[in-house]
């Protein structure tokens, strides 16, 4: 019988993705593209009714990219575990959300864990790739695993890859992101490497699952950190009167020491505002408190509130309180161009401008629902539809708010319209005739009056280098 490394050389193994979200579809489109045999698992009955029509509902994998490889029976979906003690590599793509008091929830990966232990075979891998703390694979994956009776690193492999992927990067993908793993042993380290090797990535290999883990957080805290970092100053800025954005646009033409992080409403996403918390949390257990996590999230979560301030000012510039006003939110996924909503900073904006009795409403060309009002502060929950952008909408607007600035929408108009505008992504800034009139987060009181003359860069979103907006 072939050994699995056999079955990796020439591409016959065959593998298991579980849970076929934004992270497990790509990756499971990626191996079939490969060449690889893939069976794709998700309990979400609707996304596996998808894949086996044919029909992507990730943007990051068209249409073209899934097709071929269903058509040819090279990528299926089920939604149960029936079938996988018969596939050599398994990944596990689950959810790792925090509860309310932002402590990690695990119940996907072991729920997924206890399904895999039950099938599990001798001589299967096993990689973990969803995004959770140091010591996740070791104290939580392998001791269910190992239920089965068979020994880690005896029986069958373990390792752990962490997903990088940016979702609406086109430049940076699932094929040409370089992919860290680290293995249980040197043995389990080495097959999973040479697996994601097959799959097109170039692999950086580390000498411990927990060092993999800790690595993925290491750079989602960067990037918290840095945008708490440019949030902070943007506040600082609007009280001098200083355009921060033209600020940033000075500072990175220095081609070595800086790097572009832009302010914004807030974090959003399935990982920046999470998974920070994931390595406070289990620092604790280490009697250590990592500071700059807890400081970087309380400047980013105080960020929604300072949008309503803004949004309050400019209306009360022009004689109008914030409460019977009626405000239209551009802009709800949690960055620019994708149609991902999970922990949007406009839904705290969007519930704090309800409690202050505006009448809110949102414009967002990919997200057609959103659901606010959902947690321990509000508890009104309401599901909003998205309003057609018609200049009927614009104008009847007090206040038009730009929380995500999707490339789609079109600024000179809603300028043109709306009587009054906030920008908190610098979203207008390429629009012509000026910004007079518009409040900039970031760009002085008020949106000093020419502050939109003075050169602010583009709206630009370098995903490598965190636009701030939100990120994922
Ligand atoms: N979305 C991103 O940009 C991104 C980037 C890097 C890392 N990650 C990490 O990757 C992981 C997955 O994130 P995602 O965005 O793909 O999530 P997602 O919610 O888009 O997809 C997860 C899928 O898993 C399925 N699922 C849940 N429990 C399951 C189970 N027991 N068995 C089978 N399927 C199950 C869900 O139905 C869902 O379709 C998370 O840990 C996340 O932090 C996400």
């Amino acid at each position: 019988m072939p050994s699995l490394q056999d079955k990796i050389a020439d591409r016959t193994a065959h593998v298991a993705v579980i849970g076929l979200g934004y992270v497990g579809l790509p990756l499971a489109t990626a191996f079939a593209k490969a060449g690889f045999r893939v069976s794709g698992i998700d309990l979400d009955q609707r996304k596996v009714d998808a894949i086996a029509a044919g029909e992507t509902y990730i943007p990051d994998v068209p249409q073209e990219e899934l097709a071929p490889h269903v058509e040819a029976g090279r990528l299926t979906a089920a939604s149960d575990y029936e079938g996988i003690d018969e596939c050599d590599a398994i990944f596990i793509c689950v959810p790792t959300p925090y509860d309310v008091q932002r402590a990690p929830d695990l119940s996907f990966i072991r729920s997924a864990s206890r399904s895999i232990m039950t099938r599990l075979q001798p001589g299967q891998l096993v990689v973990l790739q969803s995004t959770t703390y140091p010591g996740t694979t070791e104290e939580v994956v392998l001791p269910i695993l190992e239920e089965s009776g068979l020994k880690a690193g005896e029986d069958f492999y373990l390792a752990f890859s962490p997903e990088r992927i940016d979702p609406g990067n086109t430049q940076w993908t699932a094929y040409n992101t370089p992919k860290v793993v680290g293995g249980l042993t040197p043995a389990c380290c080495e097959l999973a490497a040479d697996l994601l090797r097959k799959m097109g990535a170039v692999v950086h290999p580390v000498s411990s699952t927990r060092a993999a883990e800790l690595t993925k957080l290491l750079e989602n805290t960067f990037r918290a950190v840095n945008i708490a970092l440019v949030n902070e100053l943007a506040l600082l800025s609007e009280r001098m009167g200083i355009d921060f954005w033209e600020v940033i646009d000075a500072a990175k033409t220095k081609p070595f020491g800086f790097m572009p992080f832009y302010p914004g409403p807030g974090v959003g996403g399935h990982c920046i505002p999470v998974d920070p918390y994931y390595l406070f949390w289990k620092a604790r257990e280490y009697d250590f408190y990592t500071k700059f996590i807890e400081l970087a999230a309380e400047v980013n979560e105080a960020m929604p509130y300072h949008v309503v301030e803004l949004v309050t000012r400019a209306l009360s510039a022009q004689g109008q309180p914030l409460s019977g006003s009626r405000v239209l939110v551009l802009g709800v996924a949690f960055k620019p161009d994708v149609d991902d909503p999970r922990n949007s900073p406009a839904k705290r904006v969007m519930e704090l401008l309800r409690v202050r009795g505006a009448d809110v409403v949102y414009h967002d060309p990919y997200v057609p629902r959103f659901r606010i009002g959902d947690d321990v502060f509000h508890r009104d929950p309401v599901e909003m539809a998205s309003v057609e952008l018609t200049d009927e909408a614009l104008d009847e607007a007090d206040c038009a708010v730009i929380v995500t600035g999707h490339r789609a929408v079109d600024y000179e108009r809603v300028l043109k319209r709306a009587p009054c505008v906030v920008d908190t992504c610098n979203a207008t800034a390429d629009t012509e005739g000026g910004r007079d009139g518009v409040v900039r987060l970031g760009a002085g009181e008020l949106g000093s009056k020419g502050a939109g003359e003075q050169g602010a860069g583009s709206l630009e979103r370098e995903a490598s280098a965190g636009c701030g907006t939100s990120a994922g």
